[in-house]
């Protein structure tokens, strides 16, 4: 009897140190810890695809997959709007630091992962591209009255009269969607369309001339003039 329960211990002591124990996982299949995730499609699925569509598009908000959206945005943007969010908007902040979840390691992961992915160096060869940034300088330099003449040339055949909705787009004039999305999302909107849902860029569809840089400031002029305060929403 001592000698059986001398054998059951010594057994049990062998096979503690050991990794083959039935049941325990393998190393390589251990979960890792979210910080340790390095892998694009794993952040992306975890963090971004419940918005912005399991592929990168039809997501609720833009397509990232996108390369005339690549093209136009500088990767420092990229970043920033992922570490920081979009203040105001559904957009979260995603660094530690700003109280998100991803370390910048991952962050890179998921700036470079876009860019190798779905960049396409070629996309816009040969075209003018707009400046991404309407920042300060696009906001000045837009003109609300000439962009009501651009939105009703350029937008209204499908976004219908005044941009309150037509056969072939939603109203986008409402100021409930307005107080949802920044300036920019807007001027990204203008210039990038939203390809998946069959919004073209701002070189139009159907041989209409593409909008130049200051017609492309001027309607996100006019979309911004729209804004009216909505109960609830901070202005
Ligand atoms: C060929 C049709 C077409 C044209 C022309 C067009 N759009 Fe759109 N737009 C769409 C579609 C489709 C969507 C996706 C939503 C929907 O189904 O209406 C959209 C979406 C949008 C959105 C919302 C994007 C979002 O996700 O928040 C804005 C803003 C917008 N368009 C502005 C414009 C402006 C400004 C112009 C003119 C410079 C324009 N559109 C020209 C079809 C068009
Ligand atoms: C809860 C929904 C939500 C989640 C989750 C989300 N986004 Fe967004 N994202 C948005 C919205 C809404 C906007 C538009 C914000 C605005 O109005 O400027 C946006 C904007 C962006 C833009 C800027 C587009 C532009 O105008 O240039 C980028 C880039 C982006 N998101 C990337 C990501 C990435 C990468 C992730 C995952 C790490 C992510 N987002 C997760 C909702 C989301």
């Amino acid at each position: 009897m001592t000698r059986l329960i001398t054998t059951a211990v010594a057994l049990m002591v062998a096979l503690a140190g050991c990794d083959a124990v039935p049941g325990r996982p393998k190393p390589e299949a251990r979960e890792l810890v979210p910080s340790e995730v390095m892998v694009f499609e794993t952040l992306y699925a975890r963090n971004c695809a419940g918005c912005h569509g399991h592929t990168g598009r039809l997501g609720a908000a833009r397509a990232l997959n996108d390369p005339v959206y690549l093209a136009v945005v500088p990767p420092e943007r990229l970043r920033q709007v992922i570490a920081v969010g979009v203040p105001g908007t559904a957009q979260p902040a995603f660094a530690l630091s700003a109280g998100g979840p991803l370390t910048d390691q991952q962050i890179e992961v998921l700036v470079r992962g876009m860019e190798e992915r779905w960049r396409r160096p070629d996309a816009l060869a040969g075209h003018e591209i707009p400046a991404y940034d309407g920042g300060r300088a696009g906001r000045e330099s837009g003109n609300a009255d000439r962009g009501r003449g651009v939105f009703a040339r350029a937008c209204a055949s499908c976004h219908g009269d005044d941009g309150r909705g037509g056969s072939r787009g939603v109203g986008i004039v409402d100021p409930s969607y307005l107080a949802l999305v920044s300036d920019q999302h807007l001027r990204t909107t203008v210039i990038a369309g939203r390809a998946d849902l069959g919004m073209p860029d701002w070189r139009g569809a159907g041989g209409v001339e593409p909008l130049t840089p200051q017609q492309v400031s001027d309607v996100v002029a006019w979309l911004v003039a729209q804004r009216r305060p909505v109960p609830g929403r901070l202005p």
